[in-house]
């Protein structure tokens, strides 16, 4: 189990590079198996997460090519619609494969998929939603199958805006006969992107960003090259950061109208933040004022994903914050590992409450989660003292070059390989 080892206490500066978004690129990876033909994704980041999807695909038939950044894939001689249980039970987002395997092949069988543990995660929308596209989906002894001789449009109305199924759901719609229409879709900027590449592979979607998507299933897709959002959360965690340590840092690549609930919280604790071209520039001085109220919601909400870093923050600011958590039931396990690090926190049910304290000190912590891994690791840059982060298998799951990236900002972290 790597570890970081981390001396806290320098403030951040200089230039960082944000990564294509994980929450763009993994779906468009589950959209090449809809072709036989090639498809390069540019800029697509080497992330665990990803690594594991790849891997899949491989099992699903397709080969797949790295060269530096730019990763393709050929679709041409796949064949199987099993992916196996021991890597859909490594990433959670194996489930979008569902849609464009029984789309492309009549048929999927997979595992229930893995993932963070941070709450129930059931995916009885993403299952109903198939059902009403005409695929029939059996659960049994831990495993899911769908088949259907031909996916079906149909009108979906999802009982919340769920990102992974109104994604599965466009997937499996994008080659189905007839239009298919989704109502209460979910609104963030991953799902214009995998529309955007959709669009581009030939395929009619429309409303990808707004509650309603339509999709007029095409007879077939063809290859296509794309580049994937920027990544808003990385983006934002690389914020908290300079909010957390004080300093200057400009982030390229970085697109400030994704992440405008952030901004707008950064801003009132008084730190400034402009945009120009592709990046964002902040600048922190020592003293935050507190955030008060921070409630995750879908998007243009406040991102759940950066709850976590964002509970970090407000424990080292002026004054009492109400963290409310309302996507997913379990998501404050960073908690306990913040107070040991001395933070003021109490949690009851989804809702955190934060009194600032002048500084947190360093101490031995473990990550039980992706955002929190990265949340704990911004608590120890900021503390006064050493501290240990372990288990960075959850950060690698979704950054890249993490720890590279603090240091060139003048963060004193390194990892040490165990
Ligand atoms: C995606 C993101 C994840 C982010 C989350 C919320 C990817 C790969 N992951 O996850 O980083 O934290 O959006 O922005 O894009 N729900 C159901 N039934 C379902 C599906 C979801 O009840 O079938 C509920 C969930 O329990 C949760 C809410 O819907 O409360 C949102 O979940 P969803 O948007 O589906 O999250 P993911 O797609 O898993």
């Amino acid at each position: 189990m790597d570890k970081y080892i981390i001396e806290g206490g320098r403030p951040l500066y200089g230039e960082v590079e944000i990564q294509s978004a994980k929450n763009a690129v993994l779906p468009l990876l589950a959209a090449a198996v809809l072709t036989e033909e090639r498809v390069v994704i540019h800029r697509c980041p080497r992330i665990r997460d990803v690594l594991n999807m790849v891997q899949i695909l491989g099992e699903l038939g397709c080969k797949t090519k790295w060269v530096g950044d730019e990763l393709t894939i050929d679709g041409g001689d796949a064949a199987n619609h099993e992916i196996p249980a021991a890597l859909a039970r490594e990433l959670r987002s194996s489930v979008f494969l569902l849609g464009s395997v029984v789309a492309r092949f009549g048929r999927a069988r997979i595992a229930y998929p893995g993932g963070c543990d941070i709450g129930l995660r059931p995916i009885d929308l993403h299952l109903s939603g198939l059902r009403r596209l005409g695929v029939w989906v059996a659960e049994e002894g831990g495993y899911i199958d769908c088949t259907c001789e031909k996916v079906r449009g149909a009108e979906v109305v999802l009982d919340c805006p769920s990102v992974g199924a109104t994604e599965n759901l466009i997937l499996a719609a994008a080659t189905a006969e007839g239009r298919t229409v989704i109502r209460n879709a979910a609104k963030e900027p991953e799902i214009v992107d995998l529309q955007n590449f959709l669009n581009r592979m030939g395929a009619k979607i429309a409303g990808g960003g707004t509650s309603v998507v339509a999709v007029d299933g095409v007879r077939r897709l063809h290859g296509a090259e794309y580049t994937p959002v920027s990544d808003r959360i990385e983006a934002g965690t690389f914020l908290i950061a300079a909010a957390m340590c004080g300093g200057e840092l400009a982030l390229r690549n970085a697109n400030p109208e994704n992440l405008a609930s952030l901004v707008h919280k950064l801003r009132e604790i008084s730190c400034k933040i402009h945009a120009k071209d592709d990046k964002i520039y902040i600048q922190c001085g020592k003293r935050r004022l507190s955030p008060s109220l921070v409630e995750t919601s879908p998007y243009p909400g406040f991102p759940t994903d950066l709850q976590a870093p964002m509970t970090a923050l407000a424990c080292i600011c002026d004054g009492a914050t109400v963290v409310v958590e309302n996507l997913f039931e379990t998501r404050f396990k960073h908690v306990p590992e913040l107070i040991r690090m001395g933070a003021d926190i109490t949690v009851r049910g989804r809702s955190a409450f934060i009194r600032g304290v002048p500084c947190l000190h360093g101490a031995d912590v473990c990550a039980s989660d992706l955002r929190g891994g990265a949340a704990l690791t911004l608590a120890a840059i900021s503390a006064e003292g050493q501290s240990t982060v372990t288990d960075l298998s959850y950060i690698d799951r979704g950054y890249s070059d993490f720890e590279f990236k603090l240091r060139s900002a003048g963060a004193r972290i390194r990892r040490m390989r165990v």
